[in-house]
């Protein structure tokens, strides 16, 4: 089927300066990207020197083969020729490029990988539990024991990986302070964490007769912790009651939760108060820091973050690999741009800088190549937040970029309705519902075949 691009579409994949395009799904921004990297091959930029990105390996694999089809299309033999060496990638694996250059100035062997999830965890339990053994009689180790039991401290500590990272230490030495500032900022994600447990516990119970005085107690503890006072009065506690047979795991789960973490804001709380308490724990979290970071030296491991903050690291620091990875590519074009964070703007801007620069520090928009990025994403929809994705980033790139010599598009037609929902079957009746045209969509059955069909009886 032959297509027509919209005006919108035209101007985002002929202009020349730098540009952030938004728009909601299914309304051809990947289309766009992959139409603007044929304009820029056929304006004579070799394949290889375009570095395109991608949120997940699947998406660069189907825009690697979406672009080539484009190119084959064309017939533009000399580009496919050399497309095996086309730089189309997920950022994850990008930053692990530059960090192969200069991983050994942190210690970490050429060969590293990424860690999984799950290894890290195990990894991470095992360093907390065998420090916790050797510090049990140390003053953080009797300080901890008296306040909570050891699975606690073991879930506390080993928490600490995934927030920290290989370049800048979370607890760096001779500065026990940061320990307070941790934990502050640990007791008020736990609240908001214990919000979310109670409001979702009383969401899907409150119809069970035998959960109504859980229920209330986890409200009243709620709202108790929100004033500044215990969460339970002296005495209280979730009883042993979980409701109907099916149901019961859930509601156990659930009250568990709540437990642990209000073990581990006692913990908070206890530290925040008495300085002697915040030196002790200090010590014992940047032994812990210390050692995850040596085990991820010695098994040649990264996390994902590790990898990011070390690209960065490196192309401030290393003029050479700065040098390198700015002559490497004219251009840059970022898809599903929404899920980002700040790190993903300083790498982008690094790898933008006017080649002349060396800036010290992050450069600002204005030492940016003129034309050379390209964003594409919907601004309205993050799903990767868990990842520390954060959509303010999308808004102040489009604010900074159309801010000096840059454009900023929005695409206004959608072309995916009826196969977005024939993709995501959950949640299609209240899409449907919430969405007046999909409403007569859905009445006028013949005109839209298939998906309708979907939701007829
Ligand atoms: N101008 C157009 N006319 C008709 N179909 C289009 C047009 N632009 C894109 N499409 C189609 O719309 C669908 C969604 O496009 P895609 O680029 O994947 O959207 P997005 O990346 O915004 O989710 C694709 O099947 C694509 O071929
Ligand atoms: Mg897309």
């Amino acid at each position: 089927m032959s297509r027509i691009n919209t005006p919108a579409q035209d101007h985002a994949i002929n202009e020349k300066r730098s540009c952030v395009v938004s728009a909601g799904a299914g309304s051809g921004k990947t289309t766009v990207l992959s139409e603007r990297f044929l304009r820029l091959v056929k304006d004579g930029t070799p394949c290889n020197r375009i570095l395109t990105i991608t949120f997940t390996r699947k998406a660069a694999m189907e825009m690697r083969g979406r672009i080539r089809s484009l190119l084959v299309k064309e017939n533009l033999s000399d580009q496919i020729a050399i497309f095996h060496s086309a730089k189309i990638s997920t950022v994850d694996s990008f930053c692990q490029d530059i960090v192969r250059r200069g991983c050994r100035d942190y210690g970490i062997p050429g060969n590293f990988r990424l860690a999984s999830t799950r290894e890290l965890n195990t990894a991470s339990r095992q360093i907390a539990t065998d420090l916790l053994i050797r510090q049990a009689q140390s003053p953080a180790g009797r300080y901890l024991l008296s306040l909570t039991d050891p699975s606690f401290i073991v879930e506390f500590l080993s928490g600490i990986t995934t927030k920290t990272n290989i370049v800048h230490p979370l607890f760096p030495e001779d500065s026990y302070r940061c320990m307070l500032d941790y934990a502050e900022r640990m007791r008020r994600n736990l609240i908001s964490q214990i919000e979310q447990d109670v409001l979702s516990f009383e969401e899907q119970f409150s119809s069970e007769p035998r959960l109504t005085d859980d229920i209330g107690l986890a409200l009243r503890g709620l709202e108790n912790l929100k004033a500044g006072r215990p969460f339970f009065r002296s005495e209280e506690q979730f009883s042993g009651n979980s409701g109907k047979r099916e149901t019961g795991a859930t509601v156990k789960r659930l009250k568990k939760n709540i437990n642990e973490k209000l073990n581990l804001l006692v913990l908070c709380d206890n530290t925040i108060e008495n300085e002697e308490n915040v030196k002790a724990l200090y010590s014992l979290v940047a032994q812990y820091e210390e050692q995850v970071n040596n085990y991820k030296r010695s098994a040649g491991i990264l996390t994902f973050q590790d990898c990011m903050k070390m690209s960065i690291d490196i192309l401030l620091k290393d003029r050479k690999a700065r040098q390198f990875y700015k002559n490497a590519f004219s251009y840059v074009m970022i898809d599903e741009f929404q899920d980002n964070n700040d790190d993903y703007r300083c790498l982008l801007y690094l790898l933008c800088e006017k080649k002349e620069l060396f800036t010290n520090g992050i450069p600002v928009p204005a030492d940016l190549e003129e034309g050379k990025i390209f964003l594409v994403g919907d601004e309205k929809q993050s799903i990767y937040r868990f990842r520390g994705a954060d959509v303010s980033v999308f808004k102040k790139m489009r604010e900074e970029i159309s801010g000096c010599g840059g454009t900023f598009i929005e695409l206004d037609t959608n072309f995916r309705t009826n196969k977005v929902l024939l993709e995501n079957r959950t949640g299609q009746r209240s899409c449907i519902k919430n969405n007046p045209a999909l409403q007569r969509a859905q009445d006028k059955r013949g005109e839209y075949g298939r998906s309708c069909r979907l939701f007829g009886k």
